[in-house]
């Protein structure tokens, strides 16, 4: 084979983690990739994890294939965690739960059913969206359309667009909404506002499917999942990907799921037969040691009440950031009121600056963020938020 075609584009993410690393600027900052940093500017490895981990090599055990779907408890955990362990569709056996390749995995699991469920479903994911979802969606052969979402001169969403454009999709129209902390923009819609956003779904008969990557970094882990409830009551049947990414610190073991609530057990376990054979045929089985590790955390209520005090100090250190971002930006000399910094939750903070300014601010400071002008806010640190907000107030 002779390949003649040019060298494809960077990742708009994951190709700023190359270029941040062949950067010499000592003072250089990465705030592009969506990655929690603690204030030493280190990546965590949580207490809960170590203690999991620690008890694994104590009684080690050869390693054979999982089953296709994963880790049984694991599967478990996700349910409990995603519709509540003591809720109607859990109990009643109607949820079916895939371990995947972290949540992009989940994603791509779904869509791949999806098509062949309904090939000629169009996709409508946010405006803006986390950049890897038209991508994926796309590649997996669907049409993929956007609903309007940010309202740059409101600084918040523009829920009105987004919701006439619900209220216009065809039936069986798959849309992609994120569950909390929405990626990249902060700014999630109210719970009055998801309640339009399930009737509408309900409304039009189209097909949501929910992206969880942030799970507890928003307001609460169970706060987060709210708008699952929401679905739930109102007796739909959608689709949830998961990733434990952030919130175990644990990215780069790819720890993730899809779940479909089905309506009832018998359509469960007919959609996980499904579910199984899109894994079987893209990579078979998923690898063991994330998923043993978050099944082992969430199966221990020791360990578990560990990883929540974890995840609700790395919360409560991000918000943190945000306040001090906002005040420094105002004490390096930025006139424009940067207050909206902190109504934003999450990981990000869409920071409004152009193209042109995150280009200068990556070039002349070393500072990373994406080209749209979002900033993982979590990376930021004591340490380096002097330099970010001078570098930020040079360039705007
Ligand atoms: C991000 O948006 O930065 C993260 O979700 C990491 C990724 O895979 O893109």
């Amino acid at each position: 084979m002779v390949y003649r075609r040019r060298n494809g584009p960077r990742d708009p993410i994951l190709g700023l983690n190359e270029q941040f690393n062949a950067d010499p600027n000592p003072a250089k900052v990465n705030l592009g990739v969506g990655v929690y940093f603690d204030d030493n500017g280190k990546l965590p490895l949580l207490a809960c994890v170590r203690a999991a981990e620690h008890a694994m090599m104590e009684a080690p055990t050869a390693r054979g294939y999982l089953p296709i779907d994963g880790i049984a408890a694991y599967d478990a955990a996700v349910k409990g965690l995603v519709f509540g362990a003591d809720s109607e569709p859990v109990k009643s056996g109607r949820v079916a739960t895939v371990q995947a390749i972290g949540g992009t995995g989940g994603l791509k699991v779904g869509a791949d059913f999806l098509k062949h469920l309904n090939p000629n479903a169009k996709v409508l994911i946010s405006d803006p969206s986390w950049e890897n979802h038209r991508a994926l969606f796309t590649n997996a052969g669907f049409l993929v359309e956007t609903y309007p979402y940010y309202d740059a001169a409101k600084r918040g969403v523009n829920f009105e667009g987004m919701l006439a454009a619900l209220n216009a999709a065809a039936a069986g129209t798959i849309v992609v909404l994120h569950a909390c902390c929405h990626n990249p923009t902060g700014y999630d819609i109210t719970a009055a506002q998801w309640d339009q956003v399930v009737a509408a779904v309900k409304a039009r008969g189209l097909t949501a499917f929910l992206d969880m990557a942030y799970q507890g970094f928003g307001h609460g882990i169970r706060e987060d999942g709210a708008a699952i409830g929401k679905f739930v009551a109102a007796g739909l049947s959608f689709f949830v990907s998961t990733s434990f990414s952030k919130s175990f610190s644990l990215y780069g073991e790819r720890v993730g799921a899809l779940s479909v609530l089905c309506e009832n057990k018998e359509e469960a376990d007919r959609v996980l037969s499904q579910l199984k054979i899109v894994i079987r045929t893209n990579y078979s089985n998923p690898p063991i040691h994330g998923g043993a590790v978050v099944a082992a955390v969430l199966g221990n209520p020791e360990l578990r009440a560990l990883w929540e005090k974890e995840l609700g100090e790395m919360r409560v250190r991000i918000k943190q950031m945000r306040n001090l971002l906002v005040e420094k930006l105002k004490a390096a000399g930025v006139k424009q009121d940067m207050s909206f910094i902190t109504s934003q939750i999450g990981m990000f903070s869409y920071s409004g600056l152009s193209k042109d300014q995150m280009v200068r601010l990556r070039n002349e400071f070393g500072v990373y963020g994406t080209d749209t002008g979002r900033m993982c806010v979590a990376a930021l640190n004591s340490k380096n938020i002097d330099y970010v907000c001078a570098s930020i107030a040079k360039v705007i």
